[in-house]
């Protein structure tokens, strides 16, 4: 019995995905990631980059579902001189791994115990108010060592951050604080994926001028703050924007934040969901499919059935409107998406049978399924969408 029982957690790592899967029969879905996806993104962005400005790899968030470590591995590979993690133990992970890049904790951490963590593993993290900074002064002092931070500020986004008019006396302040080393000041962008003209110009432009007046009136040793505001909108939006780093996210995964910024850099989806046929059945027509049979066959209809579902990440909102590709063909998936299956129309592909794999998301022949069609019908996001991906499919690093 014990073999019978496919753990994904133990899948082996292989060179070839599809191979593996087909000697892996019992598998009914997986996630494939390509690290050469992510480490091709990164030369194509830092080839887009103003001179001299450096790229910081958000691998937060498990790497947005592909993996924090495998993505993080390949983006340095690729030039990024820096990775942005959102929690203390997603950048402990890191350290663990062997990365001994500089790692910044966008997040906020509020304990003291967090952060002599941080000064542990040598990992920034990112300051916000006078209080955190004493924290870090304290906890560096009783260690000896010099702590790295980064101080965030607020320019419109009301999240994280000092306020606006507060930044020149605290990176004063800080710089007086002799056990902290400030490496850095950055503020974050709302409106960046937006269009390029109306409200996201005019915020994301006000942002711009928020920034550069607290740049301005720095003390003299700002001069050597590492200075950083855009994520991959407003990397791809406008050269404006990139200072002396951008810390892109989504578009190293190889996706756009929106359409009109789509094709400014040459980017490679770097996952795919697949997932097997477990069961085909032949229905008359006028049968009702799935719960609620919001769905009723017109025709004679041959219903593929796929193990994968909304508690593998492919959310129910999306039932009855996407497409799976089989050898390059597109098959409408039909009914509500459930818990741990769905069902696709394969009555103009005769040649699908059980075992066969379909892609749900990611290329197969000429066929591409991205993030975005999913959530041009879904009403989510495709940062949503790729970390959706994390609960029970096994992840191939190909
Ligand atoms: C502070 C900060 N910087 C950069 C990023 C990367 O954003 P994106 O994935 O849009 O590139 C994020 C992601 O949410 C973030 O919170």
């Amino acid at each position: 019995m014990q073999d019978l029982i496919a753990n994904p957690g133990d899948l082996p790592r292989s060179k070839n995905p599809e191979e593996l899967a087909k000697a892996d029969p019992r598998q009914r879905a997986w996630i494939e990631v390509n690290p050469f996806a992510v480490e091709a993104n990164c030369h194509s962005l830092r080839r887009y980059l103003c001179k001299g400005c450096d790229l910081m790899a958000v691998v937060k968030a498990d790497g947005y579902g592909h993996g924090a470590v495998a993505v993080a591995k390949a983006a340095l590979q690729g030039g990024a001189k820096s990775l942005g993690v959102a929690t203390l133990l997603e950048g402990i992970e890191l350290r663990q791994a062997g990365l001994t890049a500089p790692v910044l904790v966008l997040g906020n951490l509020t304990h003291a115990e967090d952060l002599r963590a941080c000064l542990n593993w040598q990992l920034m993290p990112t300051l916000s108010s006078m209080r955190e900074a004493l924290l870090c002064q304290n906890l560096a002092d009783g260690s000896g060592r010099e702590f790295s931070v980064q101080l965030k500020i607020d320019t419109g986004m009301s999240r994280l951050g000092c306020e606006l008019k507060e930044a020149p006396r605290l990176v004063d302040a800080i710089a007086h604080l002799n056990q902290l080393d400030l490496k850095g000041v950055y503020s974050h962008l709302a409106l960046a994926d937006g269009a390029l003209q109306g409200e996201a110009a005019l915020i994301t432009g006000q942002q711009q001028q928020a920034f550069e007046t607290v740049l301005r009136s720095l003390p003299t040793q700002g001069n050597q703050l590492c200075k950083h505001l855009a994520n991959s909108a407003g990397t791809l939006r406008d050269h404006g924007l990139h200072y002396d780093m951008v810390r892109v996210g989504l578009a190293l995964y190889g996706h756009s934040p929106n359409k009109h910024l789509q094709g400014k850099v040459d980017l490679k989806p770097a996952l795919s969901v697949k997932a097997r046929v477990t069961l085909i059945r032949d229905v008359p027509a006028g049968t009702g499919v799935s719960y609620g049979h919001r769905f009723t066959t017109q025709r004679p209809t041959r219903l593929a059935i796929v193990g994968i579902g909304y508690a593998d990440g492919v959310s129910r909102s999306l039932s009855g409107r996407i497409f799976a590709i089989a050898d390059g063909q597109l098959l409408p998936q039909v009914g509500a998406i459930t818990m741990d299956q769905l069902i696709l129309d394969a009555t103009d592909h005769p040649e699908i049978e059980v075992g066969s794999i379909v892609t749900l998301l990611g290329q197969d022949g000429d066929a591409c399924i991205t993030p975005q069609q999913w959530t041009d019908v879904s009403g989510s996001i495709p940062w949503e969408v790729l970390c959706s991906f994390k609960h029970r499919l096994p992840r191939i690093v190909i």
